[in-house]
């Protein structure tokens, strides 16, 4: 039997009406047609379908629909609405993504990471992208636009921080 979930997409409140075997992946690709959460293994080993879940990157192809309730889930339609996110900047920058397949994926696990740590150290983000396979591009590129888009985010909130305080 179907149940009532409410949950926060990309900052809009969601009810939706699930089956309690739907994934979340499925929710998003076949019910709401956000298809940037990618289909391969479907058996959490690589990290296609990563999204944010409550600050945390998850499976969505192991993760159930009807435990997002209550939750704010992240996918990469939250970036670059306006502007590009330093993280997609340097991924184009540094031919970081060719098929593009894993992107979204990478870029959200490489944004929990950054959210939690503003100087993650190269170790760190092989860490941070390790549930992340890529068939094509290879992981140095990638790793190195994290590092890229890091260090722009600590810049970003320098000059931030300088601007609020400068008529104090
Ligand atoms: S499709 Fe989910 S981890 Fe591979
Ligand atoms: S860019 Fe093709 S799988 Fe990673």
């Amino acid at each position: 039997m179907k149940q009532e979930i409410r949950f926060r997409l990309n900052s809009q409140d969601v009810t939706m009406s699930v089956e309690p075997n739907l994934t979340l992946l499925d929710m998003l690709r076949e019910e709401l047609q956000m298809t940037s959460a990618k289909r391969s293994c479907e058996q959490g080993e690589c990290g296609a379908c990563t999204v944010i879940m409550d600050g945390i990157t998850v499976n969505a192809c192991l993760v159930l629909a009807i435990s997002v309730d209550g939750a704010h889930i992240e996918t990469i339609e939250s970036l670059g609405a306006t502007t590009l996110h330093p993280l997609q900047v340097h991924f184009k920058d540094l031919a970081a993504s060719q098929c593009g397949f894993c992107t979204p994926g990478m870029i959200l696990s490489a944004k929990a990471l950054l959210d939690r740590n503003t100087d993650p150290t190269e170790e760190d983000v092989k860490e941070g992208l390790a549930g992340n396979m890529c068939r094509c591009t290879g992981y140095v590129k990638p790793v190195q636009a994290v590092l890229a888009a890091a260090k722009d985010l600590r810049e970003q909130a320098k000059q931030g921080w300088e601007r609020s305080h400068e008529f104090r």
